[in-house]
């Protein structure tokens, strides 16, 4: 098969488009025809060894989420048959691929309303998404939510979730992407570029940070410091939850009654079906900014590695 492949840890340009060979399914696992695969900011993290760094993983193929067809099943797999649209996460790698073996519970049913390439948008954002507001956050109807980073891959899906749950929802973003962000339902839009975020919101259930780390300095530096900046916006007993890092404590956290927590996406079939139903139903619709075919996946991690993607950048496979 076709994949792209890195031999030693490194920039983009230790991506190569290279033969590989097919993966055999395991017990419990599904050989996926892979037709297109989600680039996260986690692929290119890894790829410069900076994460999940392995004793000798090499020649290793990234990639943590794809959309595909069921093209063989693993002994003990009872729950897919060959030719179902499948879409979730495969770990930590092998989605830049024609075709990877992913655990069976991993995998949900593909939303039958879209194609493999907005289908492969949506595990690891929408995952990461619903752990963030839900299972850490407690989102509840009627409150208020300010999203940090609401156009990015996992931002545009947890804004869709948030409205769904019937909060308010603010949203930060460069100038821009504000009327994509409008569109999808954000009440208040700021411009994290010219105004200030702690003069303007005040009194939320909830803070979300969903900035992208290690672009570069600069924005390394602007995320640490809207996360000291954002206790500040909290009513009393709000939480404060980043999916990049453990937000450490606020000078009056304590006081005034203020959590911080961490969340990530956890793969499994329920949720993933669940959020299917979401998809083709009219709740959530995933917005794919670049598609690109598999071989420029060197492209793809130049792009996201400046940190400014709207939605998600897809790769999609062409046909052997
Ligand atoms: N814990 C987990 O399981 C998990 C899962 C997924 C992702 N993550 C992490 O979460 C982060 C976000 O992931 P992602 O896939 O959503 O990234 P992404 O798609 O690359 O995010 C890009 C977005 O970030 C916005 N942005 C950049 N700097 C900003 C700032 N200072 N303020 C507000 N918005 C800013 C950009 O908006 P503009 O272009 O308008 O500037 C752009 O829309 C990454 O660090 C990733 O590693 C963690």
């Amino acid at each position: 098969m076709k994949a792209v492949r890195y031999h030693d840890y490194g920039g983009p340009e230790v991506l190569g488009y290279e033969d590989a060979p097919i993966p055999e399914p395991g017990q419990g696992e599904i050989l996926v025809r892979v037709h297109a695969a989600g680039v996260n900011p986690a692929d290119r993290q890894i790829r410069a060894g900076l994460r999940f760094r392995r004793e000798k993983p090499f020649a290793f193929i990234p990639g943590c989420e794809v959309s595909g067809v069921v093209e063989r099943t693993g002994s003990e797999v009872t729950e897919f048959a060959v030719d179902d649209e499948v879409y979730g996460m495969t770990g930590f790698g092998g989605g830049y691929a024609e075709y990877v073996a992913v655990a069976a519970g991993k995998l949900g049913r593909k939303p039958a309303s879209l194609d493999h390439v907005h289908a492969a948008a949506l595990p690891v954002a929408a995952l990461t998404a619903w752990d963030a507001l839900f299972e850490v956050g407690g989102l509840a109807a009627g409150q208020k939510v300010l999203i940090h980073a609401a156009a990015g891959g996992v931002g545009h899906l947890a804004v869709q979730l948030a409205k769904w749950r019937g909060a308010q929802v603010i949203g930060t973003a460069s100038a821009g992407n504000e009327a994509f962000l409008r569109q999808l339902g954000v009440d208040v839009f700021i411009d994290y570029r010219t105004t200030a975020f702690d003069s303007v919101v005040r009194d939320v259930d909830m803070v979300l940070d969903l900035i992208p780390r290690e672009a570069d300095a600069a924005t390394d530096a602007l995320a640490r410091e809207t996360m000291a900046r954002s206790w500040a916006v909290l009513k009393h007993g709000g939480i404060q939850v980043s999916i990049c890092a453990n937000p450490p404590p606020g000078p009056d956290a304590a006081a005034r009654g203020l959590r911080g927590a961490y969340a990530g996406a956890k793969p499994g079939r329920d949720l993933l079906n669940r959020i299917a139903g979401l998809v083709d139903d009219g709740t959530l619709k995933p917005t794919v900014g670049t598609i690109l075919p598999l071989r420029e996946a060197r492209q793809a991690h130049e792009l996201i590695q400046r940190g400014h993607t709207r939605g998600k950048i897809v790769l999609q496979i062409e046909a052997p």
